[in-house]
């Protein structure tokens, strides 16, 4: 039978090896060297009856001390081997997960722009609902009977045959409500969505926005129309921006006009998107007709108005060059993230 190892021996080489384990696998080698069957620790016992019985006694105490150390030490070892072991490997040199964050509809952006504009020039906001009164939209907005605007086919409404309510077509209805309930000087910017029923195609979409402005007092000229609807859209589109007023005809306005801007693409020499005219249309304006201002419980021979109308897609279209108004309707992120 083998003398039995000392158990300081025992713990001298322990001590000179646990320090190179590395791994769990090491720590497992260890466990089985020491502690395992035929390890170090287990034959000592084994071989117990080779000492004195004198010694035995003090030699066991001595080897269980020692195996208890033992079992609390590589116990150690694989519980922190392991830990290391099931721990997600962290590569720092990876790009970053890309954070997603919302933002404003392109729209929603080209309105607050425009308002800003507006606001600058001493204008507030006014808004009016989206579900209109016939009276407003039409009437009280000197549209006669038999004008086209009203046709079923280009207007949605919303009790018929009564004919009371609408989906308004345009903004132009929210003056009605303002000069109702105020009294001038008036100066305000009406934005929101309007209704046409109208087919969608690249430049038509049954949903658009509009903004209207309306300015009214004593001695409002059709100068200050011009001079405020051409330093908007320098602020818009750049000082180097000119416009042109043609006649136009609209039923709340006299006289009426189509605000065209020199094209921003060829500055006014000819190109595809102004046709070769160097000219784009994007609004239509006037002097506020004496008989809606009257309907308003204005009088026209005491204060006089203009107002502008245009649509926001048009300015988005212009501004972003988008070229189909559609897309600013179908929410698809991918378009909707670019702005
Ligand atoms: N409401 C008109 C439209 O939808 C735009 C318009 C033209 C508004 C002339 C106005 C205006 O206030 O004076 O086409």
């Amino acid at each position: 039978m083998k003398t039995p190892q000392s158990p300081d021996e025992i713990l001298a080489s322990f001590k000179s090896e646990a320090p190179q384990a590395q791994s769990l696998e090491d720590a497992t080698r260890l466990k089985n060297k020491y502690l395992g069957r035929s390890g170090l620790v287990s034959s000592s016992f084994d071989s117990i009856s080779s000492l004195p019985p004198a010694e035995r006694k003090d030699y066991g105490r001595r080897l269980n001390e020692l195996k208890n150390l033992l079992i609390r030490e590589i116990g150690a070892l694989e519980t922190a081997f392991s830990r290391v072991a099931v721990a997600p490997k962290e590569d720092f040199t990876l790009p970053a997960v890309k954070s997603f964050s919302g933002g404003l509809h392109p729209l929603t952006q080209i309105q607050d722009d425009i308002v800003g504009i507006l606001r600058g020039f001493g204008f507030s906001v006014a808004t009016g609902p989206e579900a209109e009164l016939i009276t407003y939209n039409f009437d009280m907005l000197n549209t006669p009977p038999w004008h086209p605007a009203r046709d079923l086919t280009d207007t949605f409404y919303l009790d018929v045959p009564a004919r009371d309510r609408l989906l308004r077509t345009h903004t132009s209805p929210v003056q009605i409500r303002v000069m109702k309930s105020r009294t001038p000087p008036i100066r305000i910017v009406a934005p929101g969505r309007t209704y046409r029923s109208d087919k969608p195609d690249a430049t038509h979409s049954p949903v658009f926005m509009q903004m209207e402005g309306l300015y009214v007092d004593r001695g409002v000229t059709f100068g200050d129309l011009k001079g405020t609807v051409l330093a908007f859209y320098r602020s818009l589109f750049g000082r180097k921006v000119n416009i042109r007023l043609r006649p136009g005809y609209f039923p709340f306005t006299e006289p009426s006009a189509e605000v065209d801007m020199s094209c921003v693409f060829c500055s006014g020499k000819g190109c595809r998107v102004c046709k070769s005219s160097g000219w784009l249309e994007l609004a239509g304006a006037g002097m506020v007709h004496p008989n809606v201002l009257k309907g308003a419980a204005i009088d026209p021979e005491v204060f006089s108005g203009w107002a502008f109308g245009f649509g926001l897609e048009r300015i988005a279209i212009l501004k972003y060059g988008v070229d189909d108004i559609r897309l600013f309707y179908e929410n698809d992120i991918r378009f909707l993230s670019q702005f």
